[in-house]
């Protein structure tokens, strides 16, 4: 990443993320152009962060061999359609990380040939601990690939998909993902409340337990099932606990969410 000219286009949320990731794995700043339309916003990261910074999407892009798409769906189309003569001319790799914008629309705007890698990123990108799935269209090479994984891995981890329609699945795990955790945790927390617990301790207990569990699967080489069959002696409290979770068809209850969130993404991305 050290020789690679990068433009981001879009300083929000996932912008600054990446912005970060790359200058904490030793991209130098003056490698990369940051461009936004809010000139309070860029100075204000100029100074923080000592990168290039401009309102104007062209200069950004212009020495650029990675162009980070990190503006909202709504308006992807228009900033691509802009950018394509430059784009068509400089034949950088885009990286759109951009929710529901498939890479036949992209194509459609940026021009035929162009090296697209799309990406669907999570929120926990935001501290670096994300959980990325990149698809990569025909025209990117293999060190593009590399390249596009690097950016991504630092924000977090990365896998490769096969076949693009598998983003929709994606966006119902990982990218809707983190919003059943919180719901969990928030159900954990009231929960613990009401047994008894301060609101202080029944928030610090789940949290650090959704963590330590999560840490665990990620360290170890047993499968879910096998750890929680590890922590599930018989006719023990945890045994107890999961037996009214199965009555309830927590499973069926989950299949149906993620069914219903990899139809929605279907809709969105044909809208
Ligand atoms: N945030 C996440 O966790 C997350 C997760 C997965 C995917 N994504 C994807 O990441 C993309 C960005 O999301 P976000 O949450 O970072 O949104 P955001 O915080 O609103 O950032 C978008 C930025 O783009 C700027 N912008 C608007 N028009 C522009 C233009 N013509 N040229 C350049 N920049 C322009 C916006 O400025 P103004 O605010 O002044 O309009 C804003 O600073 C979206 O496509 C989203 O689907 C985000």
């Amino acid at each position: 990443m050290k020789k690679e000219t990068i433009a981001i286009i879009g300083a929000g949320n996932m912008g600054v993320s990446l912005l970060q990731g790359l200058l904490a794995d030793g991209t130098p700043p003056q490698q990369i152009w940051l461009a936004d339309p809010d000139a309070r916003r860029l100075t204000q990261l100029e100074q923080q962060f000592h990168v290039h910074v401009t309102d104007n999407n062209e200069v950004a892009i212009k020495s650029a061999s990675v162009v980070i798409l990190a503006v909202k769906p709504q308006i992807i189309a228009n900033v691509a359609q802009q950018l394509s003569a430059s784009i068509q001319l400089h034949r950088p790799l885009v990286l759109s990380v951009a929710a529901g914008v498939r890479e036949d629309n992209l194509k459609q705007w940026l021009g035929e040939g162009v090296a697209i890698v799309r990406c669907m990123p999570n929120t926990p990108a935001l501290i670096r601990c994300g959980a990325a799935a990149l698809h990569a269209n025909q025209s990117v090479s293999p060190k593009q690939r590399d390249l596009a994984e690097t950016i991504l891995r630092a924000v977090g981890i990365v896998v490769w998909l096969a076949d693009e329609n598998q983003m929709d699945a994606v966006t119902a795990l990982s990218g809707s993902g983190p919003a059943y955790f919180f719901l969990l945790l928030e159900i954990l927390q009231q929960v613990g409340e009401k047994l008894g617990l301060s609101a202080d301790t029944a928030k610090l207990l789940s949290l650090q337990t959704a963590l330590g569990a999560a840490k665990m699967a990620l360290e170890t080489s047993d499968s879910v099932g096998a750890l929680r069959h590890k922590v599930t002696s018989p006719g023990g409290t945890t045994e107890a606990a999961i037996r009214v979770l199965e009555d309830g068809n927590i499973r069926e209850l989950f299949t149906s969410a993620l069914q219903a969130a990899t139809k929605r993404s279907t809709e969105l991305s044909q809208s």
